[in-house]
């Protein structure tokens, strides 16, 4: 039996690719839970399916086993309760305004019956990701982070149920990239909307996700789920944070941070005698 806040469940799911002769495992045996409103974020090497999962998701890929449900329901395709935001800048309509960029979105998912409303349903959203005043501008008007809060507006304009968002701050600089993750979590309160989350940056995982689910590559399967109960908002230097940090920079494989940090301090260290043994030939 379902219970009520399940808003989707990934059953026994496989994505096979075949490159001529080449067989690729991108998903194999997924099982995952995902309740109404959850924030959860998927982390993994490249190439361990994370990108693959979400179009599953998304209904623009067809599982090779296993099924996808929202709310009971087994996903055959796309539709407008689950909505993408993708990393590259260039997701926009290049000859559309801000505003006319998710009017449009509003217009071809027959959201909303008049211009005029269209119109206010866009002013709205674009105010929630701090663009009111940037309507009328063209995006290769927009700084790559402004892109994005319109990406993240026009997705949310339509009220999706699920917001599947692969890696949107991954090309942005740190500091906006920081403020974004600030802004994208008040805009998940205000909303509720569920988002899955997809990033390669494990701080980025720890600061907005309810739960984290680490990949592994060659087959692509989930290696660990991580309940992350971090009271928000989440501070890097928090002691808790550390903790996770290491558990998930362990689980992707690498080494610990103490043994990375000696490495660091190794090379500086060689890097320094070899300056000094240079001098006396300058
Ligand atoms: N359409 C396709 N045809 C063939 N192989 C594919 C296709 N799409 C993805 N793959 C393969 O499936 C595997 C998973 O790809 P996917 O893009 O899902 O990885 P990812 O985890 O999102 O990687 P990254 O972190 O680099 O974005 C890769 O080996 C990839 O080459
Ligand atoms: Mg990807």
């Amino acid at each position: 039996m379902v219970s009520n806040n399940e808003e989707l469940v990934i059953e026994n799911l496989d994505k096979t690719y075949y490159l001529g002769e080449r067989r690729i495992n991108a998903l194999e045996r997924i099982n995952l839970q995902v309740k109404t409103g959850e924030f959860i974020n998927i982390i993994g090497p490249s190439g361990c399916g994370k990108s693959t999962l979400l179009r599953c998701i998304a209904g623009f890929e067809k599982p090779t086993n296993g099924r996808v449900k929202l709310r009971s329901n087994e996903i055959k395709g796309p539709g407008i309760d689950r909505m993408m935001v993708f990393q590259d800048f260039e997701q926009l309509f290049p000859w559309y305004t801000v505003l006319g960029n998710i009017v449009f979105a509003l217009k071809v998912t027959k959201m909303i019956a008049t211009a005029k409303e269209r119109k206010e349903i866009a002013k709205h959203y674009l105010k929630m990701v701090g663009l009111a005043g940037f309507e009328d501008l063209y995006p290769h008007q927009l700084s790559g982070g402004m892109k994005q809060r319109v990406a993240i507006a026009r997705a949310l304009s339509v009220q999706p149920r699920i917001l599947l968002m692969d890696e949107p701050f991954g090309s942005l600089d740190a500091m906006t990239r920081s403020t974004l993750q600030e802004e994208l979590i008040r805009i998940w309160k205000e909303t509720k909307v569920t988002i899955i989350f997809v990033t390669h940056n494990i701080e980025e995982a720890i600061i907005l996700g309810d739960q984290i689910i680490v990949f592994e590559a060659n087959p692509g399967r989930v290696k660990e789920v991580i309940k992350n109960t971090l009271s928000r908002p989440r501070s890097p230097e928090a002691n808790d944070f550390s903790q996770i940090w290491e558990r998930i920079h362990k689980l992707l494989g690498f080494k610990n941070r103490e043994r990375v940090l000696e490495e660091r301090n190794l090379i500086r260290l060689f890097q320094e005698e070899r300056e000094l043994s240079l001098l006396p030939h300058l």
